[in-house]
């Protein structure tokens, strides 16, 4: 089983949006697909019409009382499932913190399902905290939905050299432009200049679309409601590149 996590410390991004979109398109590429949103707020819970709620909570899971097998939903979609959100996710860090091994707590959970799944996508709250520390081990490549404006660019700095002080190797960064607006010579410049700078930026962008907002309405993935708009096909390019990173077969 791969490991995805769609992470940036700012909210708002595209997160929710990216691994909502990818996880539904592994699955119609027959992948056994998972998404786990770990976002207590649900959003992606809520697009996939799932209650943001498991038994037990997050003490539930971490303290064994429950696997994750006993959580997963189905969600509408064949080979798609989720682990929905739960309003107890607020306070993972703390119960993190009193665990053994604080930073190894996901990947002890995920161990059960691996292999019952080729994909499993985190969908990740916007933070730098033992959640998303527990997400920087245990996962195998992170997507990092970036604007293209000069601050989200220096958020992105901000996260490698994060990296490179925590000493975290082993999960590849793989930054895209995402709400990109070409109407906005700032967004077109800043992205082709990172283009020719950094080869770890992925060529795939996501264009600022109303299609995309659409799915709070619909409920659903854009290809699943808007096949062969301009985003969809968008996230289609992201996936085939994101897949050929992963190194998947
Ligand atoms: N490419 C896009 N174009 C237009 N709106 C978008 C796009 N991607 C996301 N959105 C919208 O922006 C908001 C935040 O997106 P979301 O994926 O939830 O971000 P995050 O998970 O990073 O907080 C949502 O209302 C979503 O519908
Ligand atoms: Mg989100």
């Amino acid at each position: 089983m791969k490991i995805l996590a769609t992470y940036n410390i700012k909210g708002g991004v595209g997160k929710t949006a990216t691994a909502v979109n990818l996880g539904w398109l592994a699955s119609r590429h027959g992948y056994r697909t998972l998404i786990w949103d770990l976002d207590p707020q649900g959003a992606a819970s809520f697009y996939f019409r799932i209650k943001p709620k498991i038994e037990g909570g997050a003490k539930g899971l971490l303290s064994g009382k429950r696997e994750l097998d006993d959580v997963v939903k189905a969600t509408d979609y064949t080979g798609l499932d989720l682990i929905p959100a739960d309003f107890s996710y607020r306070n993972l860090d703390l119960s993190l913190a009193d665990s053994k091994r604080p930073v190894r707590q996901l990947m002890k959970l995920l161990r059960p399902i691996a292999s019952e799944y080729d994909l499993l996508i985190l969908d990740a709250p916007p933070s730098i905290s033992l959640v998303s520390e527990n997400i920087f081990h245990a996962a195998d490549a992170l997507l990092v939905p970036t604007i293209p404006t000069t601050l989200s660019l220096r958020t992105y700095d901000q996260l490698r050299k994060y990296f490179r002080k925590q000493g975290i190797s082993g999960v590849s960064i793989l930054p895209f432009f995402s709400m990109a607006d070409r109407r906005k010579s700032m967004h077109r410049e800043i992205m082709e200049q990172t283009w020719a700078e950094d080869p770890a930026v992925l060529k795939a962008d996501i264009p600022y679309s109303a299609d995309v907002e659409r799915m709070g309405i619909t409920r659903a993935p854009v290809g699943a409601y808007a096949p062969g708009s301009v985003p969809a096909r968008a996230y289609e390019a992201l996936w085939t590149e994101t897949l050929a990173r992963l190194a998947m077969n």
